[in-house]
Formats: structure tokens, sequence, C-alpha cells
């Protein structure tokens, strides 16, 4: 977990207490003299909190988010330059576009863009298939190649069968209803991902948080919950559901699979794992978190995913027994009334694992597995010997350095697209209020010049904004280091 350093949490909270108080006294004039933007006799339409939080914090940094690209998201981008004239609060695109190394989309295995292999099968798909199923799945859009990529995605993450989904959000927020309701309880990390969020509302489970990646807090949670039973009628659950995710993306950490699959077992829980930044990232042949820790799939119950990261595609997946999979395509939502996954969507995901399996006839997936994590090491140990404060472990190819204060957010962000870096910023809500980021996502696609570019960009930038919170640590470290060898 983060801790924040003394003196920039101070600074953090006075900025934001300015930016509040500021924010007040002006929305105080502005109900004064105009009141709301609602219709007369009508009851504001947007909620409270977001309402002030979106006009009196985000529009003012508005420019670092939302920029529109015109190009593929290769480990170059194109984006597009944009003007306003009303201190940001309106933005118009300009016919320029800027030319930025990318560190900010989720090509983890640099798929996103033209592949020798899977571009010619796609277009072949498109025009076999079309676009779209104009259909769901139970009704005319089952398509062969989605009944293939069932069987396929099956075997690579090792479970019995897999049924696809048209988007990764809805695999979660439709599965876990499907699953567990009244009467049930889940047991979600404290950094939930907000689809799990919205799926365990709609389920009307309890639920229960454990500190964020402490298999020993969890043990607690499942001891009590379990001895206390349901709230006030104290029967026992009807079943519990701990939800874990094999890369926490804003924390680019991975889960400590082995110790909570061992805590879950014990009490038997079901366990719920989402591999969405995790598969086709990590692991000798890609197959995520249970290949890298060593956990046999056969002990998770139901494992999730998605193909938007190292597929270069849309949609996801729910891998599982037979019988679970034969269930969800009975009652699940997302399978019956949602469009299908488009066809050529599909087929990117079907060529892109046949090159992981080298089923192409050529050794591009190996190099590009060994080319991530190689690219991940080298990256994290570059930032964290600048003094920067990066979050996540070792093989992880998200990296976030922490900026905090709620000026540092555009300040990195604009002075990075100055000199062609294409970085990623993230505040509240998607993180704590105090705890704003920089989302750094390496990709296989990126060659060593690309990342010694942007380590000299980051340098100069982090030198500028003051990131570099651990400076004289770093060094002493590596004089340790020199010392011992
Ligand atoms: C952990 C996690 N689960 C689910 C999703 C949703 O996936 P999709 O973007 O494919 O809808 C994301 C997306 O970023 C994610 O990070
Ligand atoms: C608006 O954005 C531009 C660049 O994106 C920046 O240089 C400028 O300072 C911003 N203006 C305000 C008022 O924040
Ligand atoms: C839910 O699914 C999305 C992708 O569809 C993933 O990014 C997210 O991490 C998942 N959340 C959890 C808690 O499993
Ligand atoms: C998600 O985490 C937050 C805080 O960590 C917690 O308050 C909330 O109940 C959790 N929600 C779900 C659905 O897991």
């Amino acid at each position: 977990m983060v801790t924040i350093p003394y003196f920039a949490a101070l600074t953090t909270y006075f900025s934001y207490g300015l930016l509040f108080v500021f924010g007040h006294v002006r929305d105080f004039f502005r109900r004064l003299l105009r009141t709301s933007d609602a219709p007369k006799g009508y009851a504001p339409l947007c909620r409270d909190f977001e309402d002030f939080y979106t006009r009196r914090l985000y529009h003012r940094i508005q420019d670092c988010f939302n920029r529109p690209i015109a190009s593929a998201p290769d480990a170059w981008i194109d984006v597009v330059e944009r003007y306003s004239v009303d201190n940001n609060k309106t933005l118009y695109r300009t016919e320029k576009t800027r030319t930025c190394l990318n560190l900010g989309s989720y090509n983890y295995l640099g798929f996103a863009a033209s592949d020798e292999y899977c571009t010619p099968r796609v277009i072949q798909s498109l025009q076999k298939f079309a676009q779209s199923t104009c259909s769901s799945r139970v009704d005319g859009g089952t398509t062969v190649l989605h009944e293939e990529l069932e069987n396929l995605i099956a075997k690579f993450v090792g479970k019995p069968a897999a049924m696809v989904y048209g988007m990764g959000f809805a695999t979660n927020s439709t599965t876990l209803p499907s699953l567990i309701g009244k009467g049930g309880l889940i047991i979600s990390d404290a950094l939930n991902h907000s689809s799990i969020v919205a799926g365990v509302r709609a389920s009307g489970a309890k639920v229960a948080v454990f500190r964020h990646n402490t298999p020993e807090h969890l043990e607690e949670v499942l001891r009590e919950a379990i001895a206390e039973g349901q709230p006030r009628t104290h029967r026992p659950w009807k079943k519990i559901i701990v939800v874990v995710e094999g890369i926490y993306s804003m924390e680019g950490e991975l889960c400590r699979l082995r110790e909570i699959v061992a805590v879950t077992k014990k009490y038997k829980a079901y366990i719920y794992l989402d591999e969405a930044h995790s598969i086709g990232a990590i692991g000798k042949t890609g197959r995520g978190i249970c290949e890298l820790s060593g956990v046999d799939p056969a002990d998770i119950d139901i494992m999730m995913g998605t193909f938007t990261k190292s597929f270069g595609s849309c949609g996801g997946y729910i891998a599982g027994s037979k019988e679970l999979i034969k269930y969800l395509k009975f009652v699940s939502p997302g399978h019956l009334y949602a469009i299908a996954m488009s066809p050529p969507a599909v087929q990117q995901v079907i060529s892109a694992l046949k090159v992981i399996l080298g089923e192409d006839g050529s050794s591009r997936g190996a190099q590009k597995l060994a080319q991530i994590r190689e690219n991940s090491n080298f990256f994290r140990e570059k930032l964290r010997k600048m003094g920067c404060e990066v979050l996540g472990d070792t093989d992880s190819p998200v990296m976030p350095i922490m900026l905090y204060n709620p000026a540092k957010i555009p300040a990195f962000s604009r002075e990075c697209f100055k000199r062609n870096l294409a970085v990623v910023t993230v505040a509240f809500p998607a993180t704590p209020l105090l705890l704003s980021r920089a989302r750094i996502c390496i990709s296989a696609a990126h060659t060593k010049e690309d990342l010694e570019r942007a380590l000299e960009v980051i340098d100069e930038v982090s030198d500028m904004v003051h990131l570099k919170y651990f400076p004289q640590e770093r060094e002493e470290e590596e004089t340790v280091k020199r010392k011992q060898q």
C-alpha cells in the first residue's frame, strides 16, 4: 500500500482544501445570482458532489483527458491537438496532430496495431461475417468464430469451458448477479474495479472488504463472516464468493494468489479471479497470474478476463466448469440480451491466441512475451533509480508514478505531451482523492530506444514537477549495492 510522504500529504490536502473553498465560494454566488442549471421547479439532475467536482476541479485540467487519437494505439500514436478560448472549459480540435510515444494504452503484447498474422485474417472475417451479428448470442449471434474462440480460450486458461461477452465490463457486472443474490456474501479486495462494484450492487448480496492483497486479513474477514452468519437472522450464508484481480490496474500489483487460494479453500469459499490485465501479459507462456504464481487453474472457480488488453480486441470471457458455463449461458443477461461480440473482434482474439501459442508457425509469440517482461522490468528499475515513487511488482507491465498533488496532474501530463510523450494521468474518482498518479503501461512493441527516450523525458519532467520523492534513499541503496559487489 502507498504511504504518502508527509510533506506531499500536507500540500495535497492544502491544495484540495483551497480548491474546495474557492469552489464553494463561487458556487455560493452562482446560486445567489442564477440558481442552478435545472429548469424552474425541478431538482438538479446531476448529483451534487460529482457535479461540484466536475465544475470546480476537473474542468481546469480537462485538456489532459479525453484526448482524441488519430491512429492505432501502437508504440507511437497520433494525438490530435486542441485549443480552448475559455480556460479549457471547452476544447476544440485542430487539424494538427502530434506523434507521441505511447505509454498509455493497454497494448501489452503489441497486438493493437496492424499485425502480419492477425490483420489479414480480421479483414477476411469482416468480409465474410460483417462487423456485427445484429443479434444476441442466443438468437442469431453465435457464429462459428464465437464457438472456436470459446474452445480456444478455455484450453488456453486451463478450464473445461468458457463463454465470451461483447464487453469486459459487462462480463463482470452481469456474471456476479447471476451467481449470487440475497443471502450471499461477496468478499472483495479493497481496491475493487468499478465493474465488480456494479455487479455486486445489482446482485443484492452483502459485501465485505479485505485489506488490499492481504490474505491474512481475508482469513480474518472470512472467519468472522462465517461465525456471524447473515445479519440479524445469523443464518449461514447461502454462499461466499471472494473476488480478486490478477494485476490491480491502478496499482500494478500482482495478486498474492497462492496464499489467497489457500485461504478460500480452507473456508470453502468460491474464488472469482479477474484477469483483465494479467491474461496474456504475464506468465512464461502468457497464461496469466496462475502460471506466474504456480496456482493450478483447477483451484479457481470462476476465471474472468478481457480481450481489450493483451489481445488488442474487445470483449471478455468467463471460464469455469462445464456446468457453470452451461448455467451462465442460460441466465446471464449479458449473454441473453446484449449484442454478441463483433466477429472481426472475435477473429482478432483467435489470431492473437494462435500467435501466442506459436500455432502461426513462428516464434513471434514467445518473443513478445519475453519482450514485455524485459521491457517492464527494465523500465520499472530505471524509474525507481530516478527517485520517483513507483508502485507495483516485478514483471507487471503497469507502473503508476505517484503525483499526489492536484497541480501536478496537469503539469506532468502537459509537460510530457509537449515533449511528444503520451501518458495517462489518473485522479479521483478512479483513485482516492489524495492518491493521483500517472499510469505507465509498457508494451512489447516498445523498442529499447523508445524506452530510453521516455525515461529521459520523465527524468526531466519529474525534476521540473518535483516527483522525486526518494532521491537520497535510492542513492544510498545504490552505494550499498556497489559495496556488496
Ligand atoms: C480489472 C478490470 N476489470 C474489468 C475491466 C473492464 O474491461 P473492458 O474495458 O473490457 O470493459 C477493466 C477495464 O479496464 C479492468 O481493469
Ligand atoms: C489549458 O491547457 C493548455 C494546454 O493543454 C495549458 O497550457 C493551459 O495552461 C491550460 N489553461 C488553464 C487555464 O489551465
Ligand atoms: C471486472 O471486469 C473488468 C473488465 O471487464 C476488469 O477490468 C475489472 O478488473 C473486473 N473487476 C474485478 C473486481 O474483477
Ligand atoms: C469496494 O471497496 C470499497 C472500499 O475499499 C468498499 O467500501 C466497497 O464496499 C467495495 N464494494 C464492492 C462492491 O466490493
